[in-house]
């Protein structure tokens, strides 16, 4: 994995130079814009299924002007290095985790808040509510970017080497890779584990030379990114749905001609809707697979510990962020409209 990543760097190189020979060889591509785009999901996962999506939509709508390249599996570098990309100009677009966003701007502290929504419905409906996320979204424009859409990436839950997770105290001496995020890094002290945060193409490698002893992550880390051939213990204890970010270069949108950006906005949307769609499809096959082929065992343990084990973390951070209160409160009108 990190000869791969150093590879990347190479590999984006290649990729650019690629194109630009490609543009000096007088071929239909001369005078087409590339539009590259870039994820850390392999090609069989929804985010690449809809990217590609999005890449067929805007040739047929826009293909004299634009040709869309989507890049899966981290080729072009982590998601850290793909924000930063995504920041100069370098690619146009990235999928990021709303989990590392955090360290771009403190405001995506939110969703990243341990047992924020009361359900997958709920997380849904407020994802969905442009009057929640329009103002968050647009908020990036110093920073070289703006979201443009959220995707789906499920609920996480721990997985482990040597033994489930049944109760917090579990956790307690292990070392438990997170996301690269304060917040993630906070949840794992106070759930009593011990907080090992590193980009998501490393997470295979660590797991198999004992560097750590799990994870968390949804269902298809198992199958899709071959945890489940290390980790066979797999607890709900649902602490967390991470949504998925797909930002874009902020200078490249502003300058689109209104009725171009008309048509990128109908590829966001979806973008959405082709990766919620196969969501749900690619859970339960990843399930099914990861408890026939890898032997991954299910475990479905009393969540309140967990719960209130992280409960503290929400007053914290919106204690030192206040800005993020007024969403915190219209969150929680909809866990009440959805709790059952
Ligand atoms: C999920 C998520 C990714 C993220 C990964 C991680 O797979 O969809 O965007 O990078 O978790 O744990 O880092």
């Amino acid at each position: 994995m990190r000869s791969f990543k150093k590879l990347s760097c190479f590999a984006l190189t290649a990729v650019i130079s690629v194109t630009l020979l490609a543009g000096c060889g007088g071929d239909e591509n001369e005078s087409k814009q590339i539009i590259r785009i870039g994820h850390n999901q392999s090609s069989e996962h929804p985010t690449h299924i809809a990217l590609t999506a999005f890449e067929e939509y805007i040739e047929e709508k826009l293909g004299d002007k634009y040709s869309v390249e989507v890049y899966p599996s981290e080729l072009l570098g982590s998601q850290t290095d793909m924000v930063q990309l995504t920041q100069t100009g370098a690619i146009n677009f990235c999928v990021a985790s709303n989990a590392i966003l955090e360290t771009f701007s403190k405001n995506y502290e939110i969703f990243n808040l341990p047992y924020l929504f009361v359900n997958p419905e709920a997380y849904h409906a407020v994802m969905d509510d442009t009057g929640i996320t329009d103002k968050l979204f647009k908020s990036t424009a110093k920073a070289g970017f703006e979201a443009v859409t959220w995707i789906d990436a499920g609920t996480r839950n721990f997985y482990t080497v040597k033994k489930p997770i049944e109760r917090p105290a579990d956790l307690s001496g292990m070392k438990i890779r997170v996301q690269q995020s304060p917040t993630n890094v906070e949840m794992m002290r106070l759930l009593g584990g011990s907080a090992t945060p590193m980009g998501f193409g490393d997470v295979y490698t660590a797991l198999q030379s004992n560097i750590i002893d799990g994870a968390e992550n949804n269902e298809l880390a198992l199958t899709n990114n071959g945890h489940g051939d290390v980790c066979k213990y797999y607890s709900y204890d649902m602490h967390q749905m991470v949504p998925d970010i797909l930002i874009g270069n902020y200078s490249f949108l502003e300058k689109l001609p209104q009725e171009e950006r008309d048509v990128f906005e109908e590829g966001f949307k979806l973008v959405n809707k082709v990766e919620r769609e196969e969501w749900t499809k690619a859970v339960d096959e990843a399930k099914e697979r990861a408890e026939k082929e890898q032997g991954v065992q299910f475990y479905y343990p009393d969540v309140q510990p967990f719960m209130d084990a992280c409960k503290p973390l929400h007053e914290t951070v919106l204690s030192k962020n206040p800005d993020i209160k007024p969403i915190y409160d219209a969150i929680q009108e909809y866990n009440d409209r959805f709790a059952e």
